[in-house]
This record gives C-alpha cells, structure tokens and sequence, in this order.
C-alpha cells in the first residue's frame, strides 16, 4: 500500500474511532437496549450497532471501493482479502461495557490484499489509543511501545486465559492446560480480546491464548503486536484465516515454542 495513502487512512480512521470512543462516554449511563445472539450470554446492545453503523457509513461514504468484515452485520460477505479491508469490532467486549461500563475496546484493523496495515485499538473509557502502521512500530496514545523482551522466563510469564480452557473443551485437554497454569507465574481474564492483544503488546502480558475468535476480535491486535516483535498463531502455531473463526496464541516469542511445543501439541485432541 502506498506510504502517504495508508497515512491518510490511519489518520482518518483514528479521527472516526475517537469519535465513537467519544460518544459511548457520553453515552455510558443511558438505558440500553440488551439482546441475545447465540446464547444467553452471547450479548449485544444497541450502542454495539450504533458504533458500527457510523464507523461503516463513514468508511462507506468515502471510500467506496473498500470492504468491511465486521461483527454486528453492517459490513460486507467477503470470501477474500483482495483489496483493502477493514476489519472492526465496534464493541469488543460486549459483556464488560454492559456489567462493569469500562474494560472495552473499538477495534479497526486494515488489511490490503491480505497484510494488516493499520491496527487501532481504543480502550474507551480509560481514553487510551493502541495504534500502530505496518514497519512503524507501535504505539500507546503518543508513546512508542518497546520491542518485547527476549529474554522473558517462560516460568515467570502472565498468560491471558479464559475460564473455557479449563472447562471440558474440544481442542486441548484440559489437564494440560491446568498444568501450564501451574508452571507459569500467573493468569488473567480482561474479557475483550481486543484488550489483551493490547496487553500482550505492552509487555504487560506475556501471552494470550483462547479457542474460538472472529477476524474482527483479533485483526487490530496482530498488527499491533507484530510491531513489538510479538508472533500470532492459532494454538498450535499453524497460521491465522481472518476469514474464518481461529484459536489463536499471540505472544511474546520467547515462550512461543514452549508453550507450542510442550503444552497446546501435545494436549491436542
Ligand atoms: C468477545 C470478547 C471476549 C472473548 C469472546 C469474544 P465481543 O467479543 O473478545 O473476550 O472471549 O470470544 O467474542 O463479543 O465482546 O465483541
Ligand atoms: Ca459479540
Ligand atoms: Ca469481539
Ligand atoms: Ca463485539
């Protein structure tokens, strides 16, 4: 993608998503209207459809010619990547912005004909901007993120976990997974996906790692976390469809191979 497009386009789509940002805060204590998708705990609001409806009427109004992959239903049925594409989660993290009203994202990656170029990753309410361009490294709001350390103990890592690895599940035994919550320093569970790419980008977390997500909860945070030299796979370390849904491990390279190696292959089913 040219230089000064893309530049153009990152400025433009940041300008979009603080504006949404923005309106949810001042929207944040109004009724909302609560619906169900897939199964009771599967929610989604009305300000999950506002957002993407000004996000893509936007998108749509200036650039014609783009495609749209996004959650809510207002974006376009891709069987490619062809072109540029944007990829947005209005609300990531449904659940938190509906029970605790802060711990959620909007997240927009950019992708031209297959290669993330753009990733923007707000943290609404705490008013923080993860943003980062393809070669230009990463960012949060104004400061540069570090490159990820290459010397991280895979015993002292935090990994990102949620509560259905531990759960009877499909993919990995679930023993094994116990296991590596034993070996390793620590876990957490942000609930927004989006979040914990942002995380793992920061440092602050050393790895994430969840079975089942959708192109839109993870495209922002690939590029995001490519630009610190973090790797994105799915759990076995085979290579991310944004078609389809993933398991996927983004994380410091450091552990990347371990926990590939003697955790997720080794419990797979
Ligand atoms: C969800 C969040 C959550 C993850 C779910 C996602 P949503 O996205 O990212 O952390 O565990 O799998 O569906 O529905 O809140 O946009
Ligand atoms: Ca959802
Ligand atoms: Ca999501
Ligand atoms: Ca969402």
């Amino acid at each position: 993608m040219d230089l000064e497009l893309r530049e153009a386009l990152y400025l433009q789509a940041k300008e979009w998503v603080l504006e949404a940002g923005k309106t949810i805060r001042e929207k944040i204590n109004d009724p909302l209207t609560i619906d169900t998708k897939s199964d009771p705990n599967d929610l989604v609001t009305t300000m999950d459809k506002g957002t993407e409806y000004f996000l893509i009427t936007n998108i749509k109004e200036t650039y014609p010619e783009h495609f749209i992959i996004s959650e809510e239903g207002y974006g376009d049925e891709l069987q490619s990547l062809d072109g540029t594409v944007w990829i947005i989660d209005p609300i990531d993290g449904t659940m938190n912005f509906v029970h605790q009203k802060r711990n959620f994202a909007i997240s927009v990656g950019i992708y031209h004909d297959g290669v993330g170029e753009i990733g923007l990753i707000y943290d609404v309410m705490a008013d923080q901007l993860y943003s980062a361009k393809r070669g230009g490294g990463a960012y949060k709001n104004k400061t540069a993120l570090p490159r990820l350390s290459e010397q991280k103990s895979f015993y002292e890592s935090i990994l990102g976990l949620n509560h259905f690895w531990l759960c009877e599940n499909r993919l990995v035994d679930e023993k094994v997974i116990q296991n590596l919550v034993k070996t390793i320093r620590g876990s957490r569970t942000y609930g927004s996906a989006a979040l914990e790419f942002a995380s793992v980008a920061e440092g602050i977390m050393d790895g994430y790692m969840t079975m089942d997500l959708a192109p839109w909860d993870i495209a922002a945070g690939i590029v995001i976390v490519d630009e610190v030299g973090g790797r994105t796979t799915n759990a076995f370390g085979e290579q991310i469809n944004l078609l389809q849904k993933n398991s996927v491990l983004t994380c410091n390279p450091a552990i990347q191979e371990q926990l590939i190696n003697d955790y997720t292959k080794k419990g797979r089913k």
